[in-house]
């Protein structure tokens, strides 16, 4: 088995930044060197100010940067020098043509695997790390194959990368398996061993599974349709909580107490973001409905649905207690990343919130600890969100304190978990705002009895939380279906 010397990775984003840094710290002896096309985002990597936040990362980066870990655009000559590539370029779903708005779309994986065919000059082991449909080894496969230079040889793997953002050290030391998926041929065995072998330095042999490419691809997936339906499941169930006095929070820790369900997952909220669960659900969705499965494909469609349903319902909420209608009226968001400790706003609830309140008229302040202004403009007025950009530049401000953006407001909406919104001083907030002050819950991290002594109208998702006497919440009021609130009438 050929030992691994130099691995390259193409795409520095997310994935391939943090899992090539965990690389290099654990493999002293391995050159890992990070290419991308967007000079702007290797000089970040090579910056003290990285282009994403990760708890720890930085601190990876810095004791290997320059030792063993490169960041840099020489994209051929890194291919070159590489035992092992991996491709970590982005896999967005695909917004026109055939599978729009479903199927991902693997331009840029398909113009990573050209690349590496036209400047090889070795044998290769390419490993797949994107998210990507079942059977995309095979068309990366056919694509250095038809293309490669005389006498070189591939071997493609199937390695998908399982971090979670906010965690990705955490999980990148220590993960629960690492998979690896490759031909059945001892040529194909013999990548898999050699990629084995690099994980190996930090991760025991029985956390290391070797399947068939099909296998682990397909995993990959399921792997995020399932945790995605989990979250969809609570929230759910959430919707019976608000409409029958049962508390989500109590419901959720009695499920998750039966070890066959466990506990993990069981947070409902203002529904589900992140780059990758809508993409991969849709993605298997795709793949049902190509192989004429189409009960399989719709089955997994209701997972996007209820999440659909539970942003739209939050929205919703804040509307209706604001005596149905917020047309000029101020309100706070708090958090704008689509999950505590990130940056990263792909998907987040909180655009869709925004949207949908913006829609209504709603004059919006924003204010996450890490979302950068620009990104939240940038999200507002991307075309697919069908938003007015001149509406939103005169409806939206952003601001950089959290009590700045709750002076004058009717309402703030928590939409991302951050632990500092736990610490705020919520009397302060409550005194700045008009009355009577509204406090929406979307992530279940506030004492709400508090909220409540201060003064505040608080809903929650999946509860109903006890108001004061003279909220408007008493007086009977309809749910979007129309039914009655029954539980928020018996308060
Ligand atoms: C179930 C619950 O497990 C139990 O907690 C509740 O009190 C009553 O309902 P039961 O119906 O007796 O218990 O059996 P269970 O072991 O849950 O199996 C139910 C069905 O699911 C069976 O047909 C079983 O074959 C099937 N099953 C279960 C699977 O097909 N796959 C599985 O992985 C587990
Ligand atoms: C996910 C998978 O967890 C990871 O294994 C995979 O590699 C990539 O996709 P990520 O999207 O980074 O990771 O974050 P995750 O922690 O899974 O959260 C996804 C979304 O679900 C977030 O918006 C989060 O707030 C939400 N969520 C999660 C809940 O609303 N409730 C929960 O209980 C858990
Ligand atoms: P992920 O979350 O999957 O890591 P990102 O969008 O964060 O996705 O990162 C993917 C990176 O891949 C981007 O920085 C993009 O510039 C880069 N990229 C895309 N195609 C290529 C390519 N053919 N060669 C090099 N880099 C690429």
């Amino acid at each position: 088995m050929k030992e691994i010397k130099t691995i390259t990775c193409i795409g520095a984003g997310y994935v391939g930044g943090p899992t090539c840094s965990v690389i290099a710290q654990k493999c002293p002896g391995v050159n890992v060197h990070v290419v991308d096309l967007s000079q702007e985002r290797i000089d970040a990597w090579n910056s003290d100010s990285l282009p994403i936040y990760e708890p720890g990362l930085k601190e990876v980066v810095e004791e290997t940067r320059g030792k063993n870990l490169f960041f840099s655009t020489k994209i051929d000559e890194a291919i070159n020098e590489a035992d092992l590539i991996f491709i970590s370029v982005n896999t967005p779903t695909k917004n026109f043509g055939l599978g729009k708005g479903r199927a991902p779309d693997l331009k840029y994986i398909e113009s990573a695997a050209r690349n590496i065919a036209n400047v090889a000059r070795e044998n290769k082991i390419v490993v797949e790390k994107s998210t990507v449909p079942v059977k995309a080894a095979e068309s990366i496969s056919r694509i250095l194959k038809c293309n490669r230079k005389a006498g070189i040889r591939y071997q493609v793997l199937s390695n998908p990368e399982f971090l979670a953002e906010g965690t990705a050290i955490k999980d990148l030391l220590n993960p629960d398996r690492i998979l690896i998926g490759g031909e059945q041929t001892p040529e194909g065995k013999e990548a898999v061993d050699a990629l084995a072998s690099i994980y190996a330095q930090w991760i025991d042999d029985e956390r290391i599974i070797k399947t068939n490419t099909w296998s682990s691809e397909l995993s990959k997936l399921a792997a995020n349709a399932f945790l995605a339906q989990r979250v969809s499941s609570i929230n759910s169930i959430s919707a019976v909580c608000e409409a029958t006095g049962a508390d989500v929070d109590e419901v959720a820790k009695a499920i998750g107490l039966d070890n066959r369900i466990g506990k993990k997952f069981l947070k409902a909220g203002v529904g589900f973001g992140g780059s990758c669960f809508q993409k991969d659900v849709l993605n298997l969705v795709y793949l049902c409905e190509a192989l004429n499965l189409s009960e399989v494909g719709a089955y997994w469609h209701q997972v996007i649905s209820m999440n659909e349903y539970q942003k739209k319902r939050f929205a919703s909420l804040i509307v209706k207690c604001l005596f149905n209608t917020v047309t000029g009226k101020k309100i706070s968001i708090l958090g704008f990343a689509f999950k505590k400790d990130t940056g990263d706003t792909r998907e987040s609830p909180a655009i869709y919130v925004t949207k949908y309140l913006l829609e209504e008229g709603a004059k919006i302040s924003i204010y996450d600890p890490k979302v950068k202004a620009k990104q939240i403009m940038m999200d507002l007025t991307d075309p697919q969100l069908g938003l007015d950009p001149e509406k939103v530049h005169k409806l939206v401000t952003i601001e950089k304190d959290p009590y700045e953006c709750c002076q004058k407001s009717h309402a703030f909406a928590v939409c991302t978990e951050w632990n500092e919104f736990q610490e705020l001083d919520y009397a302060r907030i409550y005194q700045s705002m008009l009355k009577p002050a509204f406090a929406f819950d979307g992530r279940l991290i506030l004492d709400h009895d508090k909220l409540v002594r201060i003064g505040f109208q608080v809903e929650a998702i999946g509860k109903c939380v006890h108001s004061l006497p003279d909220s408007p919440m008493e007086s009977g009021i309809n749910d979007i279906f129309g039914k009655q609130l029954l539980a928020r009438n018996r308060s």
